[in-house]
C-alpha cells in the first residue's frame, strides 16, 4: 500500500535510492525516479504501462543541470530558460551521452523543465539527482491534479508527495528550435505569443523527422467513461444521464449534474479545473460527461488540445 505524506527528505531518499515517488508540480503530478538510472526509470514505464516510445521529460532545479543534459550551446536555450523557468515549459534540446535512452525512447534529444513548484524544487535539489517524470497517470488515461487522483491509479508507486491542488492544471508547454525558430510540440499555459517575446517562431509547423515529438497521439486523457463536446460530437445526449462541465454560462436543461470550468469565462481558471472536473465525473454517477468548448485562443488552445483528446475514443468508435 502506498503512503501518501508531506515528507521531502523521505521521498528524495527515495529517489536517490532507485525509487519512484508522485510529486506535485504547478501543472500536473509527476512520477518521478532519477533521470541517469536507468533500472530505476523503467519502474515508472511499468507503473505506469507506458509505451517505451514516449519520452520523459527531466526536471531539473538549478540551470547549470541544462549543460550536463544537452551538448548544444544554443543561446537560445538558456534565453528560454531564464525568461521562464521555473515554470511549465519543456525544451526539448540535443542529449548529452549521461542521459539513458530509456529516458529518451531512443531519440537524440532530451526535454528539459525546470518546475515552479517549492516542494518539486526542494525534492530534485535533496534528491541530488535531475528527476525523470512523465504525468503521474496510467497511460492514456486523465493527469492528476491532486494526490488523491495518483493514489487512485497508481497504488503501487513507492511514495506520494502530496503538495495539495495544483494550480496551472494542464501540463507544460513543450517546445524545440531549429535553426529559423522555435516550434511548439505541446501547447500549454505558455503560449506561441509568450514564446514570441523571447524568440522568433519557425515557419515549420513540425520539426524535422526525428525530432517529432511522440507522445503526442490523437487519444489521450481519457475519462473511464464517454466524454463528448458540445458542438463537436453528433451522439444524442440525454441530460438526465450527463454531467455537464461548463464554461462562461450556467447551463438550461436538466443535467444530472453540473460542475463548472469557469463560470465567468476565465480561460487561465478553466484550465485549472479541466482535470480536476474530469476527475470528479469519473467517481460520481453520471453515465457521461458532456464539455462546453472553449475559444481558442491563449491557454484556451491547450484546453482544447486536452478537452478532444479525451474525447477522441469516445467520439471514433463504430457504435
Ligand atoms: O507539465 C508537465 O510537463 C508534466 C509535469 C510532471 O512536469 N509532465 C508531463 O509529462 O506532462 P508526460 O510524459 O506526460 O508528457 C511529456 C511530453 C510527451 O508528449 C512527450 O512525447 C514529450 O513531452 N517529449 C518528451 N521528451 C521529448 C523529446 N525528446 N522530443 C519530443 N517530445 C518529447
Ligand atoms: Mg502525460
Amino acid at each position: 500500500m502506498t503512503a501518501v505524506g508531506k515528507d521531502v527528505e523521505y521521498a528524495a531518499k527515495l529517489i536517490a535510492e532507485g525509487g519512484v515517488v508522485a510529486f506535485p508540480t504547478e501543472t500536473v503530478y509527476g512520477l518521478g525516479a532519477n533521470a541517469l538510472n536507468p533500472n530505476a526509470v523503467a519502474k515508472i514505464f511499468g507503473l505506469k504501462e507506458r509505451p517505451s516510445f514516449d519520452p520523459l521529460i527531466v526536471h531539473v532545479a538549478d540551470l547549470d543541470s541544462i549543460n550536463k543534459l544537452t551538448t548544444s550551446t544554443d543561446e537560445r536555450i538558456l534565453k528560454l530558460a531564464k525568461r521562464f523557468w521555473p515554470g511549465p515549459l519543456t525544451i526539448v534540446v540535443p542529449k548529452s551521452d549521461i542521459v539513458p535512452g530509456i529516458v529518451t525512447s531512443d531519440l537524440e534529444t532530451v526535454g528539459i523543465r525546470m518546475p515552479n513548484h517549492p516542494i518539486a524544487l526542494e525534492l530534485i535539489s535533496k534528491s541530488g539527482c535531475v528527476v525523470a517524470a512523465p504525468s503521474a497517470n496510467k497511460f492514456g488515461r486523465v493527469s492528476p491534479t491532486r494526490a488523491e487522483h495518483v493514489l487512485k491509479q497508481l497504488p503501487d508507486v513507492d511514495y506520494i508527495l502530496d503538495g495539495g491542488k495544483t494550480t496551472v492544471g494542464i501540463e507544460s508547454t513543450v517546445v524545440t528550435l531549429d535553426e529559423e525558430g522555435f516550434i511548439v510540440l505541446r501547447h500549454g499555459a505558455i503560449t506561441h505569443a509568450d514564446l514570441s517575446e523571447v524568440l522568433t517562431p519557425s515557419s515549420a509547423k513540425k520539426p524535422e523527422k526525428n525530432l517529432i515529438s511522440p507522445g503526442l497521439l490523437k487519444s489521450h486523457y481519457s475519462p473511464n467513461k464517454p466524454l463528448f463536446i458540445l458542438g463537436e460530437t453528433n451522439k444524442t445526449i440525454d441530460p438526465t444521464r450527463a454531467g455537464y462541465i461548463a464554461f462562461g454560462h450556467t447551463p438550461q436543461g436538466n443535467y444530472k449534474d453540473v460542475e463548472f470550468l469557469s463560470e465567468k469565462g476565465d480561460l487561465v481558471e478553466a484550465a485549472a479545473h479541466l482535470f480536476e472536473k474530469l476527475h470528479a465525473f469519473e467517481d460520481s454517477d453520471v453515465d457521461y460527461i458532456v464539455a462546453d468548448p472553449v475559444p481558442e485562443t491563449g491557454i484556451g488552445i491547450a484546453i482544447m488540445d486536452r478537452l478532444r483528446k479525451a474525447a477522441y475514443r469516445y467520439n471514433n468508435t463504430a457504435e
